[in-house]
């Protein structure tokens, strides 16, 4: 797919904002604290619902205003749709499909993008969250319908944690709990679904993450990845741990189930001490290894780079070939001034194949050469080159 143009109102510093891009790579110029990346994000908040720098929405409103419009005109194969999303500072955000309304979080089913970033880099070095986040967001553009797993489990995860304060303030036995079965077993039916999911999701980025690290930083070294699952009795913090783990790699969802009733059981005392859910795909981690030991302690920060990178093209990889969309929308948000030579180029080989790619910079020549196309300048919150004609 491609974004033939995407259009704002109050998002971030844009009053508003009419930009035409281009097949093929388009590149957005203009020094730093422009607005460069507020219109990537912007786009890119159509296919995750989220962006790479905030957690919340709030600041994706321009400043003193209600609320912010995105709209992008879409092209799948020859095919225009047009999506829109509005978000708000109070009430519930809406979104648009044909002019037509839809639950926002269907907007990944038209939008897919993987933006390449230098938070990226948190991937590798960062907590367990941030990857978790990864795995989900790519999860949910590969299938769609892990939207709504997922934010029903996160629903069952809120009202379970609830009940087990409450219970705690109110010094509620454990076997008094009855209610609390209940919750376990949504809990369970859903938190496979997306441990299996994971699991899946994880097996399949193996390869294209090991050729990928290959190709950017040299064949001496092995990338690989593996999940690390609280429902086989993993804990969240033991990142310099060098165990061998087990990924989950013969987990069905039958027997998933059964490791995860058994470990609540398990937990349960100390769930009811600590009022919070122990076990479940919100604990779990996934394990980044360098030539068998974990990135997250031992890597360098070159390394550390390449495997961010290798993680994102490896998602581009697995999008383009499995994703109901095609070719996601690939975006490179002030990656180049990060890379040594060797790396941009590797890079650059790595994504000329890809339908659309969109790349920020302050310095063009940071760029290389090749990827300079189609031309989009940014002063002050206001597009002064506004790329493709219409
Ligand atoms: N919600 C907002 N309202 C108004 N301005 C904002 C908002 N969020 C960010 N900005 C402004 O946007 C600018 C940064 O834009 P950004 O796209 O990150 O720049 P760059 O071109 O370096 O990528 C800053 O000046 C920041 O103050
Ligand atoms: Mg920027």
């Amino acid at each position: 797919m491609r974004v033939a143009h995407l259009g704002l109102t109050d998002f971030r510093n844009y009053e508003t904002a009419e930009v035409g891009f281009d097949a093929g790579p388009n590149l957005i110029v203009g020094i730093n604290g422009q607005g460069k990346t507020n219109l990537v994000e912007a786009l890119a908040y159509l296919s995750t619902l989220g962006s790479h720098r905030v957690s919340s929405d709030q600041a994706l409103i321009r400043f003193g205003r209600d609320s912010a419009i995105v709209r992008a005109r879409l092209e799948h194969g020859d095919r225009n749709v047009l999506v829109e999303v509005q978000l708000n500072r109070v009430g519930a955000n809406r979104a648009q499909v044909n002019r037509g309304p839809i639950k926002p979080r269907e907007l990944p089913r038209y939008v897919a993008t993987v933006v390449f970033a230098p938070e990226d880099l948190a991937l590798v070095r960062g907590e367990p969250s941030g990857r978790r986040r990864f795995l989900d967001e790519l999860l949910v553009q590969k299938s769609p319908r892990f939207a709504g797993i997922l934010s029903d489990y996160d629903r069952v995860l809120r009202q379970r944690n609830t009940l087990l304060k409450s219970a705690r303030a109110a010094r509620t036995p454990a076997e008094k709990l009855t209610t609390l079965d209940v919750w376990d077993e949504r809990l369970v039916q859903l938190g496979v679904e997306i441990v299996i999911g994971r699991r899946d999701l994880i097996e399949r980025l193996r390869e294209p993450v090991r050729d990928a690290y290959e190709r950017i930083a040299g064949a001496e070294h092995r990338a690989d990845l593996s999940a690390r699952l609280s429902i086989l009795g993993s804990q969240p913090d033991d990142e310099a741990s060098t165990d061998v783990l087990d990924g989950g790699a013969g987990l069905t969802p039958m027997s998933a189930a059964e490791s995860f009733r058994a470990s609540l059981a398990a937990q349960r005392r100390a769930e009811l001490d600590r009022g919070i859910t122990l076990v479940g795909p919100h604990r779990d981690d996934l394990v980044l290894t360098l030539n068998g030991l974990p990135a997250r302690g031992y890597a360098s920060h070159g390394e550390s780079w390449s495997f961010a990178l290798s993680l994102k093209l490896a998602s581009a990889e697995v999008l383009r070939t499995d994703a109901p969309l095609g070719d996601p929308v690939l975006i490179l948000d002030d990656v180049f001034a990060e890379l040594d030579e060797r790396r941009r180029a590797s890079l650059s080989a790595a994504i000329t194949g890809f339908e659309q790619v969109l790349i920020t910079a302050a310095v063009e020549n940071d760029v290389p050469q090749e990827l300079r196309g189609t031309t989009i300048r940014i002063h002050a919150g206001r597009v002064v080159e506004p790329g493709a004609a219409e």
